[in-house]
C-alpha cells in the first residue's frame, strides 16, 4: 500500500512540476493527454491496476486514483481558463482553442448577421383554415393524385366520352388516358370506391388547366373538393353547410346565393355566390363584383344517381352532396388580393403579411 501511495504521490509531483512549465495551449494538451487519454494515461493505467488489487486494497488505492484524477482535471481547466478557450467536444473531450489576438477588438455596435427567414404561404394559411372549419364539423381530410386517368377526371363523373361538357374544363393531356386533373372532383369516385357511407370528408389539392394566365387565371390552381354521403342528405344540408362553412371564413356579414348550374356529377347543381363586402352592391364600378353586388366562389350540387351506381351505391337508399371551391379566388376575395399571380412570384415581402397577421 506504501509503495502505491508513493507512486501516486510521484505522480502528482510530476503533474505539477509540468503544468508550471507548460507555457502553451498545445503543451497542456499534450498534458493532459499524458494523464487522461482513454488509453495510455497515466491516471487511465492507474485505473487498469486497480482491477487485479484484492477488494480491500481497492478501496482505498481507488480513492487515491480518483482523487489523483480530480487534482489533474481542475488545475488543466484552471490553466487552460487563462489564456485558452475549452470546448467540450464529443464524448467529453476537450478541445483546445488558440485564442485569437482579435478577439477582444470586435466591434459589438456592429449589425448582426440577420437569416433569411420565410413565411407558410397564405394559400397554405387559408388552407389551414378552411380545414379547420370542416375539421370542427366532424369531416376528414384527404389527398389524390394529381395525374389522373380519364375515366376518375371525367367518366365516372358522368361525363361520356366525347360530351361537350369536357370542354369546359381546358385539360391538359399526357397521352391517350392521362391528363393533369383539370379538378378535385375524381377524388368523390376514388373515395366512394373505398369507403362506404356514411362518408364526409374534404380533399384540397393543385388541379391544371390550359388557361392564358392573367390576373384571375392561372394554369394551376388550388382547390378543395367536399362531399358528404349518408342516409337522407338532401339540398338543405348543403346549402346549412356552406352557409355556415363561408361566414365561419369570411365573417358572419357575408350573405350566400345558390344559382341554378350544370355539372354532370350533381343534380340539382348550383354556383354559390357570396355577398360583395367591399361595395354591398352600391359601386356600379366595383373592381371586385362589377356592380353585381354578388361573387361567384363555388360550384356544387346533390350527387348525381348515375355517380353514385358508377361507384356501387345505391342511390335508392343513399343521398349526398359535393362541392368545389377555389381557394386562390376565396383568399383573393377576403384578403383584397387584386391578381392571382402575386401568389407565385415568391415576394417574401408579400408572403410574410398573412404570417404576422
Ligand atoms: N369540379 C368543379 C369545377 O372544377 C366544381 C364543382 C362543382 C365541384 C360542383 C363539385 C360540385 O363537387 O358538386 O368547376
Amino acid at each position: 500500500m506504501k509503495t502505491l501511495e508513493s507512486r501516486i504521490g510521484a505522480l502528482k509531483t510530476k503533474f505539477d512540476e509540468s503544468l508550471a512549465g507548460a507555457t502553451d495551449a498545445g503543451a497542456l494538451e499534450e498534458l493532459r493527454n499524458e494523464f487522461l487519454s482513454r488509453k495510455r494515461g497515466r491516471v487511465t493505467l492507474l485505473f487498469e491496476e486497480l482491477k487485479s488489487l484484492p477488494p480491500e486494497e481497492k478501496r482505498s488505492f481507488g480513492r487515491l486514483v480518483n482523487e489523483l484524477k480530480a487534482h489533474v482535471q481542475k488545475n488543466l481547466a484552471v490553466s487552460l481558463k487563462g489564456s485558452i478557450r475549452i470546448k467540450s467536444g464529443a464524448k467529453g473531450k476537450l478541445t483546445v482553442i488558440e485564442d485569437d489576438a482579435d478577439r477582444d477588438q470586435v466591434d459589438l455596435t456592429l449589425p448582426g448577421e440577420t437569416l433569411p427567414w420565410g413565411a407558410p404561404h397564405p394559400v397554405m394559411l387559408f388552407l389551414e383554415e378552411i380545414e379547420r372549419i370542416f375539421e370542427t364539423m366532424g369531416f376528414s381530410v384527404a389527398e389524390g393524385p394529381e395525374i389522373e386517368t380519364d375515366y376518375y377526371n371525367f367518366e365516372a363523373l358522368n361525363f361520356p366520352p366525347h360530351h361537350p361538357a369536357r370542354d369546359d374544363w381546358d385539360t391538359l393531356y399526357l397521352g391517350e388516358n392521362l391528363l393533369l386533373r383539370t379538378h378535385t372532383s375524381p377524388m368523390q369516385v376514388r373515395v366512394m370506391e373505398k369507403h362506404k357511407p356514411p362518408i364526409r370528408i374534404i380533399v384540397p389539392g393543385k388541379v391544371y388547366r390550359r388557361e392564358a394566365i392573367d390576373p384571375t387565371h392561372l394554369p394551376m390552381f388550388y382547390q378543395v373538393e367536399g362531399l358528404l354521403v349518408d342516409e337522407g342528405v338532401t339540398f338543405a344540408h348543403l346549402k346549412g353547410t356552406l352557409d355556415l362553412f363561408l361566414k365561419r371564413l369570411l365573417g358572419d356579414k357575408i350573405g350566400t346565393r345558390f344559382r341554378p348550374s350544370f355539372f354532370p356529377f350533381t343534380e340539382p347543381s348550383a354556383e354559390v355566390d357570396i355577398s360583395c363586402l367591399i361595395c354591398s352592391g352600391r359601386d356600379q364600378a366595383c373592381p371586385v363584383c362589377g356592380g353585381t353586388g354578388w361573387k361567384e366562389l363555388l360550384g356544387a350540387g346533390m350527387i348525381n344517381p348515375q355517380v353514385l351506381k358508377n361507384v356501387n351505391i345505391d342511390p335508392e337508399r343513399y343521398s349526398g352532396w359535393a362541392f368545389g371551391l377555389g381557394i386562390e379566388r376565396a383568399a383573393m376575395f377576403c384578403y383584397q388580393i387584386a391578381d392571382m399571380r402575386t401568389f407565385y412570384e415568391n415576394d417574401l415581402r408579400f408572403t410574410r403579411q398573412f404570417f404576422l397577421k
